[in-house]
């Protein structure tokens, strides 16, 4: 018997000497010290031995019994220290690496050119209006002293929309909305989308205006201008050339169109491209607005006068960054709207 328990006693310090992990080790202390394990047998044929020879004996099984306890704690020491080592080594963090770069969004060229074009009139004095992109006949030509089939309407190129709607070829009747719903004195702008069935590199089918307005009493044709010169010198140059010229709009009488000396060529003309050699570029339209708007929102043009003018946001966003295709605004390429 006493063979027996030496020969335990070394497979378990023997086992637990190559035992790597806590599960190998908890097996070894199972099959030696469990409740059906080696030892645990042993002991249970004490009964067999002599009364003379049990003390003796049952004092080596405690021993042994101690010296196995022991040897798994110290595997278990060596095992759990192997353990953390091996997953400090596996979720090692290298803080020196280089982090990824979130990719960071901009905002989208022709916002930049709204929110410049807004800021300065806001500057001015002007308040921001809306207006919905579906318009009825009324808003987007009737008022606006397009008469039903008159020649004018042709130029607008006009995306008609089911229960006799447009899409609205302009904002100018963000103008009517207001003045039917406010009185003068007005200082206002409105700016948004606006449709007309053309496109090529110059034209888009959705394309963005700005649209302002000034009603009061003694309301001139020198306010028009000094309130425009002024925001044009803001958005391009404080010194830059500023011309009226005569133009048409229904809505407007007189009309003129705003030019800027052209900067590419320092409105020099010849074989520049950017203002097709004439020393001039168009930035907007404009004029004093006529009589027949004022009667349509029931104003009396008697009492008061004002001007109103419109901007192509994709026009100046064009101009100013020198792109030469309108498309590129909406293509969604990112190497495209990362320059801006
Ligand atoms: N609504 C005109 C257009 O789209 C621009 C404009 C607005 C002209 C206001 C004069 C006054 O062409």
């Amino acid at each position: 018997m006493k063979e027996d328990l030496e020969n335990i006693r070394a497979a378990a310090l023997r086992d637990l000497e190559t035992a790597e992990t806590e599960s190998a080790i908890e097996e070894i202390r199972v099959r030696y010290l469990g409740r059906k394990g080696e030892l645990t047998a042993v002991l249970r044929g004490m009964g067999k031995v002599s009364p003379e020879e049990r003390p003796a004996m049952g004092a080596l099984v405690n021993r042994i019994k101690q010296e196995v306890e022991g040897g798994i704690g110290t595997s278990l020491d060596r095992a759990r220290a192997a353990e953390r080592s091996r997953r400090v080594a596996s979720e090692r963090i290298d803080v020196t690496v280089p982090g990824r770069r979130p990719q960071l969004g901009r905002i989208h060229p022709l916002t930049q050119i709204t929110n410049e074009l807004v800021g300065v009139f806001v500057g001015l004095g002007f308040s921001v209006a809306e207006g919905p992109e579906v318009e009825d006949d009324y808003h987007n030509f009737e008022a606006l002293n397009f008469p039903a089939d008159h020649p004018a309407r042709d130029m607008q190129d006009t995306l008609f929309v089911e229960g006799g709607r447009v899409m609205r070829t302009h904002t100018s009747p963000v103008q009517i909305r207001v003045m039917e719903e406010r009185k003068p004195p007005l200082q206002v702008i409105a700016t948004g989308a606006t449709y007309r069935h053309d496109s090529d590199a110059t034209h888009s089918p959705m394309f963005h205006q700005i649209e302002g307005f000034m009603v009061d009493q003694g309301i001139t044709f020198a306010d028009l201008k000094g309130v425009l010169t002024r925001a044009v010198r803001e958005l391009f140059a404080a010194d830059c050339p500023v011309r009226l010229r005569p133009s048409f709009f229904p809505f407007t009488e007189p009309s003129a169109e705003l030019d800027i000396g052209c900067f590419a060529c320092g409105a020099a003309g010849g074989a520049c491209r950017m203002c097709k050699g004439t020393g001039w570029i168009e930035v907007l339209g404009s004029g004093m607005i006529d009589p027949n708007v004022f009667e349509a929102v029931g104003y009396d043009p008697e009492q008061v006068s004002g001007f109103a003018f419109g901007i192509g946001v994709e026009r100046i966003a064009m101009l100013k960054y020198e792109i030469d295709d309108i498309r590129l605004f909406f293509g969604n390429d990112l190497r495209f709207l990362e320059q801006f």
